[in-house]
């Protein structure tokens, strides 16, 4: 019987390249995902993560073998692995973004100690995808993903593709298709179950194979149907369930597999939309890169799972597109929990290097399709190296691989020029006009606005935090506008780490709509401001009230400010002075669901007599009082906050949640000019991993907390000059 045992514990990490005489006792004990290098948020070289490191792992059989296979599955190791046991090299991978596997079985010592090695150049190799030229992002170095031991019979299920059919009417099917190795020659019989999200057992089916011995079989289109009454996966209620695969010889459970799936229709069509269960939907989202600060791209499972929290509730989208490579599988998992629609594509960046680089491109769209095509939420597949020039037999290749692989999803491949070649299903384009061109053909989507045209820091003056904010509502507004355009899709969730030829001076691209630490820029705002007033009422004044902020204070320009909400009507005061009652900005976004407010437009704002004083703003929706606000004229430091993310996380040596700090005024704005350096303290069994002290930027930070192993209390504290300590607790709990 399949057997998994994750196998992220006690390895052992050495940032050099050894041999096996090297002692171990010159090594560090880590714990997986694990990066090769831990950096200060900013200021660092991309060569600091650049070497060779050595890994091992000394293990004995968490249980017999009986007859079975083991191998070894890494998740992700950047960016090419060689992997030995007890001395005996097992091969290579080449390639930092997806899975690879080794069969242990033959080398494996099996009442004894066994060693594991992984030689890992995390070197920015030209001769792996992403590299051969420049590069605006870090891949930075380690075995950065889980790593499992998978206990296998010779005889087993490789892979499994789920997916579903005609569930839009009647009678809606599942379809499967899944592929046996090793068959023994006997009758063997496949039980497939489809089971909901309560563990109820809806339909079951019995399907014998009287196979001759193979090397593989494909039974291909398989079928459930008769199902009862199913519920579609949907961005509001994304239903899923479970299709599970038992295989029995001779009455004997051999192998079980069970794939998570979703009852869904999803296609961009010739008419420019693009459709979810029949219904038209304008995509609107942002791209996110899988790197963080401090830790790189070696973000536990947790962390995974709150980003795609954050795209989904915290801005809004209803896509993301994991440029520019496959992400973590736990990210995709949340993505599907939570209803978050996905384009997902393989590693690249505009360089297209030689025959073999090619190879592992295509061998890229292979895994990763292998890998992510039962997940409800991914609705097209990128095949082109983002921003590469044409290449007609590279891109038919990579093309046919997909729909072979995977019939059910339309292709992309992303652009920047509009007479490209279009081989793929869907255009999909990058826009940075700073509108939104006419389409060339359709579908058309704009997959990437904004980014390097206008870089933003929390702490730039409000004028260009604002402008920022407006440049995306353009762009998105223009994209609704357009029935050829499918939905934008903007550059970029949070700021990162990058390579010198690009980003700021401090080597941080400052393109996110929110910043390193997933902290919100004006930017942020409008994106929350289309949330569904139904799901959330949502009002954020793009300002921080500064009488002498903006050019030319009190003529002109400080007679209004922005404020992003999704209500229908704002009433502000100054003191008790009634500025009016104001509407969404119709006039001039148009497209948008929910278009900024102008707030103050024509009056003199921030002053009344030149007194500057508290405002206060009421949102309202049909007429009620839904949401209120106030701003604070005297811009006096009030409360330093510190918040966890999480109150718990588990004693593995891994888990980890954000640790966020702020000074904040009496209304709980934060204030941006906040430079004051914190102070932050643990007491209890768990690491901080950041900045320490740390300078505020923007008004704001993060840090995180990392558990160790031993369960118990910790307690974060956070002091400043001048303000009352903050501090918080999280428990550590053991692990299961
Ligand atoms: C694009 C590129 C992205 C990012 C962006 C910045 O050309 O695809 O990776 O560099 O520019 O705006």
């Amino acid at each position: 019987m399949r057997h998994i045992v994750q196998f992220n514990d006690d390895w052992l990490f050495l940032p050099q390249d050894v041999d096996s005489n090297t002692s171990d006792s010159t090594f560090e004990s880590v714990v997986l995902p694990h990066t090769n290098r831990i950096f200060p948020y900013h200021n660092f070289g991309n060569d600091e993560y650049q070497f060779i490191s050595t890994y091992r792992k000394h293990f004995r059989l968490p249980e017999p073998i009986r007859g079975r296979r083991l191998f070894i599955d890494f998740e992700g190791a950047m960016i090419a692995s060689e992997v030995f046991l007890n001395g005996r090299k097992l091969g290579e991978y080449d390639g930092g973004f997806t899975p690879f596997s080794f069969d242990l079985t033959d080398y494996l010592h099996l009442d004894g100690d066994n060693l594991l090695t992984v030689r890992l150049d995390s070197t920015e190799r030209s001769d792996i995808p992403p590299y051969g030229n420049v590069v605006d992002y870090l891949t930075f170095g380690g075995i950065y993903r889980d790593v499992y031991l998978r206990y296998i019979e010779p005889c087993h299920i490789d892979n499994v593709f789920v997916r579903t059919t005609h569930v839009l009417g009647q009678h809606p099917k599942v379809q499967y298709d899944v592929k046996l190795v090793n068959l023994p020659g006997t009758q063997l019989t496949l039980q497939t179950r489809l089971i909901d999200s309560s563990g109820a057992v809806l339909v079951e089916q019995e399907h014998s194979i009287t196979s001759a011995p193979a090397d593989s079989l494909l039974l291909d289109d398989m079928q459930l149907q008769d199902l009862p009454s199913i519920h579609l996966w949907t961005l509001n209620e994304p239903h899923l369930y479970q299709l599970n695969l038992q295989l029995w010889q001779n009455g004997r459970l051999i192998d079980e597999q069970t794939e998570r799936f979703g009852f869904r229709e999803a296609h961009f069509d010739k008419d420019g939309n693009f459709y979810l269960n029949g219904q038209p939907l304008k995509l609107r989202g942002l791209n996110r890169h899988q790197t963080y600060p401090y830790i790189g791209a070696a973000a536990p499972a947790r962390l995974q799972r709150k980003d795609a929290e954050i795209v989904k509730y915290e801005l809004g989208c209803n896509i993301v597109r994991t440029s520019h490579y496959p992400q973590s599988k736990h990210f995709l998992r949340r993505c599907d929990e939570i209803g978050l629609l996905v384009f997902e594509e393989i590693p690249g960046w505009q360089h297209i290097g030689d025959r073999d680089w090619q190879g592992i491109a295509l061998r890229d769209v292979e895994t990763m399709i292998l890998r992510d095509r039962n997940h409800p939420s991914i609705i097209l597949w990128g095949v082109r190296i983002n921003e590469s020039q044409d290449h007609t037999a590279l891109y038919k290749a990579t093309n046919e691989l997909a729909h072979k692989l995977d019939p059910t999803r339309q292709t992309g491949g992303v652009r920047y020029f509009m007479d490209s070649e279009f081989l793929e299903d869907v255009f999909t384009f990058n826009d940075f006009s700073n509108g939104v061109q006419e389409p060339k053909y359709t579908p058309h989507l704009i997959t990437e606005f904004m980014g390097h045209m206008f870089p933003t820091k929390t702490w730039d003056s409000e004028d260009r935090l604002v402008e920022h904010a407006i440049r995306h509502a353009r762009v998105q507004d223009l994209a609704r506008q357009n029935p050829r355009v499918s939905g934008a899709i903007g550059w970029c969730m949070a700021d990162y780490n990058t390579h010198p030829e690009f980003g700021g001076g401090d080597r941080i691209c400052y393109h996110g709509v929110l910043d390193i630490f997933r902290l919100p820029k004006f930017a942020a705002f409008l994106y929350e401001s289309q949330i569904d007033p139904n799901q959330r009422i949502v009002m954020r004044p793009a300002t921080a009230y500064g009488f002498g902020d903006r050019n030319n204070y009190g003529a002109e320009s400080l007679q209004d400010f922005y404020v992003f909400s999704n209500c229908d009507e704002i009433e502000a005061f100054v003191g008790d002075e009634k500025m009016g009652h104001y509407k969404p900005d119709r006039e001039n976004f148009p497209g948008l669901a929910h278009p900024p407010f102008r707030i103050g437009t024509g009056q003199l704002w921030f002053t009344s007599n030149l007194r500057v004083q508290d405002a206060h703003l009421i949102g309202y929706r049909n007429g009620q009082a839904v949401i209120e606000d106030r701003l604070a004229a005297n811009k006096l430091p009030h409360t330093l906050i510190l918040q966890a993310d999480d109150d718990e996380l588990v004693a593995d040596g891994a888990d980890m949640t954000r640790v966020v700090f702020k000074i904040l005024d009496k209304f709980q704005h934060v204030l941006p000019y906040s430079v004051s350096v914190v102070y932050l303290e643990v007491d209890g069994p768990a690491d901080l991993i950041g900045d320490n002290p740390f300078p505020l930027v923007g008004g704001q930070a993060a840090v995180y907390l990392k558990a160790r192993k031993t369960p118990g209390k910790v307690t974060i504290t956070a002091r400043v000059n001048r303000l009352a300590t903050a501090s918080t607790t999280v428990n550590i709990t053991p692990r299961m």
